[in-house]
């Protein structure tokens, strides 16, 4: 299917836990290539064709694995290529990213009008990110009776801005292109687009929620946001529990329960024994699995590199990304054989692995709207170490004396993105490692987190019902 990080998983997850809620959620995918070939046998719809291009575009009746109804947008000319979803295979955005989104949103709003061809209509179009948050414009000029809308931010960093010729092509206003508008820093903006008009805004954590309403990390978009905060929503994001859990895991070593974590160690040996590194079951082993960016903070992991080795920690990063960060990981890893492991590429065998493998799961971002790894290494019982930002805040309780007394500890957050800092986290968690009984609590304390999607999906359908005036 379409998956890149957490954005995949939060879509398919999510609409499955609004149908246990009965809340009739439905899936639209564009018809990229992996999304047709996994679907199997389709129905179609319906026949579009849009813009003055003009696109040919079929809607297709399909499911995702996890049996949620699913919309495809099947137009072959703008989705099925080789490549990644926004990106080519040599990773640069795909020149007519605007079409291939503006032709979702348009087609999101459709469904939401008079003027859809279904016979099935929403009351509500939840847009995930930028390429669907023209949605909500589109809605905008659609006469009533219409759908409401929900913008839901995952990464505010990413904004689909494009050059403004594209608002009229795109079959919008000339006049929707002013600051009050879809206008940003001169350039027409999917996102802003849809944080100005959608009739709610939800973003994938509390903290994250108020951290978007200041210049630091509002990404230009922090005025708006502030303006709208009565309509904005900070929902954490669950994980898949079945997928992730450490006593039935078909793709580690062992499985293991917060009563047989002995076991945990049979995956340390196998993961040391896949990458390469030394059998040393006293030394503390730290897992990563991440894109390699900016935002994820790697940069400041390989400035601080070859000073975990001296603690001594292993250290295990799998992950893909910008190819700079990706070759100083490497470097690093060839000066520490044995120790430092690296592996570029995207496997979700070894990524549980590495939650059950590690002793503690490293995460040093910069900004994270929510972060899912850090949930799932308290259910592995790998306390995750990680910067105190976003939903890193509102999923991880640092350890400290009153906390680890309480029970509630069940990692360790620091500060500052500093090499210094991160290096003084990972020495509090190696000092608590070598205290067995209370390292065995910690690990305990986050296995018994709950982290389902049902809280999340139960705060997104009274969003809905709201909405939609059934409340
Ligand atoms: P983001 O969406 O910003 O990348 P999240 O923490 O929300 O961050 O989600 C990332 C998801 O992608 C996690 O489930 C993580 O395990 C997975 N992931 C990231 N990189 C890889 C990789 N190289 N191999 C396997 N899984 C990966
Ligand atoms: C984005 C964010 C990540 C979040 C994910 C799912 O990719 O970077 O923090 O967990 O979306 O909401």
């Amino acid at each position: 299917m379409a998956k890149v990080g957490g954005l995949g998983e939060v879509s398919a997850a999510l609409p499955a836990a609004l149908r246990e809620l009965q809340v009739d959620a439905r899936v639209l995918l564009p018809g990229y290539s992996g999304v047709l070939a996994a679907a199997g046998n389709v129905r179609e719809l319906a026949r579009l064709t849009l813009f003055d291009a003009p696109y040919e575009a079929r809607l297709l009746m399909a499911h995702l694995q996890n049996g949620v109804p699913l919309i495809i947008l099947d137009c072959p000319q703008l989705y099925a290529r080789a490549g990644g979803p926004y990106q080519n295979e040599a990773g640069k955005d795909w020149d007519d990213n605007g079409w291939r989104f503006g032709l979702l949103s348009k087609v999101a709003a459709i469904l939401g009008s008079e003027s859809s061809p279904l016979d099935w209509r929403p009351q509500i179009i939840h847009c995930n990110d930028w390429p669907v948050a023209l949605a909500p414009a589109y809605l905008h000029y659609t006469p009533q009776p219409r759908a409401a809308s929900v913008v839901t931010v995952h990464n505010l960093a990413f904004q689909g801005n494009f050059d403004p010729d594209l608002v009229a092509a795109l079959g919008l206003p000339e006049s929707s292109f002013a600051v009050d508008g879809l206008e940003f820093h001169g350039r027409m903006s999917f996102l802003k687009a849809g944080l100005l008009y959608a009739d709610a805004i939800t973003t994938v954590s509390p903290t994250y929620a108020r951290e978007i309403q200041s210049e630091t990390l509002g990404f230009g978009m922090d005025g708006l946001l502030h303006l709208r905060r009565d309509s904005l929503f900070g929902i954490l994001n669950g994980i898949d529990t079945a997928v992730w859990n450490p006593e039935t895991d078909p793709l580690i070593a062992h499985n293991y329960s917060a009563s047989t974590l002995d076991n945990k160690l049979i995956n340390k040996q196998a993961l040391q024994q896949r990458l390469q590194l030394a059998q040393e079951p006293g030394i503390p082993l730290l897992g990563v699995v991440s894109r390699f960016t900016q935002q994820k903070g790697i940069d400041v992991l390989v400035e601080a590199a070859s000073r975990l080795v001296e603690l001594p920690v292993q250290l295990v990063a799998l992950g893909t990304g910008e190819r700079e960060l990706e070759y100083a990981l490497r470097t690093v890893a060839a000066r520490h054989p044995g120790n430092i492991a690296v592996a570029i590429g995207y496997d979700e065998n070894l990524a549980h692995l590495i939650e059950a493998g590690a002793d503690m799961f490293l995460m040093p971002s910069r900004f994270e709207p929510c972060g899912l790894n850090q949930m799932y290494s308290q259910r592995y019982g790998t306390p995750p170490i990680a910067r105190a930002t976003g939903g890193l805040v509102d999923t991880i309780v640092d350890c400290n004396p009153g906390t680890l007394r309480n029970g509630s500890a069940t990692g360790f957050l620091f500060n500052q993105l500093t090499a210094a800092e991160l290096l003084s986290a990972v020495r509090r968690a190696v000092a608590m490692y070598r205290d067995r009984s209370s390292w065995r609590i910690l690990q305990q304390n986050g296995m018994a987190r709950y982290f389902g999607w049902d809280t999340a999906a139960q705060q997104y359908a009274g969003i809905y019902a709201r909405l939609a005036g059934l409340v």
